[in-house]
């Protein structure tokens, strides 16, 4: 009875190569200039262009806002070690900050800019920048990023729309205390994707699973109907293909479950980033207590009354499955744990073992599901060998997830192609910095060429 109200949570492999091919569809759609408007893997030219080449040196600046916190980081590149220097700090962002005005929210990230570059005293310096923003941009340059609308749970107002650097430049210009220049913006699939492809050419994808999910790709130029030619010569862009959005337009249907509906109706962004509502940190809780709260209210689990903490939204946070699902098959202590901490009582071993259940029926599916994007990707690059760098709490902290989506990609895959998963260590941080210092190393050639034919023409 249980098996049957949870069965629609299991994928079969015909759904999810049904998945993997209307996926590529929705990417080659978003890559046309045609179709793009009605795509729902929108497919946003990144503008970077160039990874590093290890020529890169001086100090940098990274800023990290996606998440449940920010970060900032200074790295200072060199000739001799790759990163000589490298230090960061976490500001909590509280709800109000991420539920206010954008003014709000952009004074309190220079704030925290001002306060972290007066203690590692750079005050004093002009210092390049690369912000790494996590949501949907639609970019028209390194520096110019529009946001298009916000996700995983963030609703700042008057920033929809508007270029996210030139208020970030503003908050920091209005305070006059500090020498800050913003090289670059970029999404955190991008940054995990650069500071992988510093140590790995093969590296061509770059993956977050996280409090929410998307990737980016390395595609060529003529494949690029979006991108407004400028001058730079290299004949590739990374893509950031926002495929968190995948299944806006009710693809995604087939497989969708009630619980996924029920989820999605009382969040902030109703109807939208339905792929990533089934794959990331920020729902996975979510979705294990309602089946959970579900199978109650039938009698199939916790046979008292104090099931009934669990109607409190948000209550079984995604962290909670990984540590269930840590513990072997019949050693159900951590999980005992957990649920009296909720405050469950009088529940059994088989309570516990139908919780762990659950649990892994959702973290799989959300692993195939993951599993499916990686592997077009893969297809679409169509390359010998093709690394994948990866990061985000989900990928990290569950214990199978890395196992899951490899079992899977490699049954998704063309003959003859192989794949790699690395975790980026912090990606999303360094790879801003990065940026914004391949940025400026190409800045600097080019006033060098200029010079050069200034001198001999
Ligand atoms: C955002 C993406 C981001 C991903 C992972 C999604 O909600 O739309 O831009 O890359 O989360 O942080």
């Amino acid at each position: 009875m249980m098996e049957k109200k949870c069965a629609k949570l299991i994928l079969t492999n015909k759904n999810i190569k049904r998945v993997s091919g209307i996926m590529l569809e929705e990417i080659e759609m978003g890559l046309r200039q045609k179709s793009n408007k009605n795509a729902d893997i929108k497919c946003y030219p990144t503008y970077v262009r160039n990874l590093p080449n290890g020529k890169e040196k001086g100090k940098f600046l990274a800023l990290d806002l996606g998440g449940t916190n920010f970060r900032v980081l200074l790295i200072q590149l060199g000739e001799t070690a790759p990163e000589k220097e490298f230090v960061s700090r976490e500001f909590p962002l509280p709800d109000l900050i991420r539920t206010s005005s954008g003014e709000a929210l952009f004074d309190h990230i220079a704030e925290c800019l001002a306060l972290f570059v007066k203690e590692f005293k750079v005050d004093k310096e002009i210092i390049p920048l690369g912000f790494t923003f996590s949501f949907p941009c639609r970019q028209e340059g390194l520096t110019k990023a529009k946001l298009v609308q916000w996700t995983k749970g963030f609703t700042c107002s008057e920033v929809e729309g508007r270029d996210v650097a030139e208020l970030l430049q503003n908050a920091i210009h209005k305070r006059k205390d500090v020498h800050i220049k913003i090289m670059a913006v970029l999404n955190d699939t991008t940054g995990t994707l650069m500071s992988s492809a510093y140590k790995q050419p093969n590296c061509k994808i770059g993956l977050i699973i996280g409090t929410g999910t998307n990737a980016c790709y390395v595609e060529k130029i003529e494949n690029m109907e979006l991108l407004d030619g400028d001058s730079d010569d290299s004949n590739q862009c990374i893509v950031n293909t926002e495929w968190g959005a995948f299944g806006d337009n009710g693809s995604l249907d087939f497989i969708r479950t009630d619980f996924d509906r029920a989820l999605d109706s009382v969040t902030s962004n109703r109807g939208k980033q339905l792929y990533e509502k089934m794959i990331s940190g920020k729902y996975l809780g979510e979705i294990v207590r309602r089946v959970l709260v579900s199978l109650a209210k039938d009698g199939l689990i916790f046979k008292d009354s104090s099931y009934k903490c669990l109607l409190e939204a948000d209550k079984f946070k995604t962290k909670l499955i990984s540590e269930i699902e840590k513990k072997p098959e019949n050693d159900f202590t951590d999980c005992e744990c957990i649920l009296e901490e909720l405050g469950l009582t009088d529940f059994t071993h088989e309570d516990c073992a139908k919780v762990r259940y659950v649990c892994q029926l959702v973290s799989r599916r959300a692993a195939f599901m993951a599993a499916a994007g990686v592997a077009t990707l893969i297809n679409k690059i169509n390359e010998k060998h093709v690394v994948v760098a990866v990061d985000g709490t989900v990928y990290r902290l569950h214990p199978h997830f890395r196992h899951l989506m490899e079992q899977k990609i490699k049954q998704l895959i063309r003959p003859g192609l192989s794949f790699e998963l690395i975790l980026s260590e912090d990606g999303s941080g360094r790879g801003a910095a990065l940026v914004a210092a391949v940025a400026d190393r190409m800045k600097r050639e080019e006033i060098y060429r200029n010079l050069l034919k200034k001198v001999f023409l």
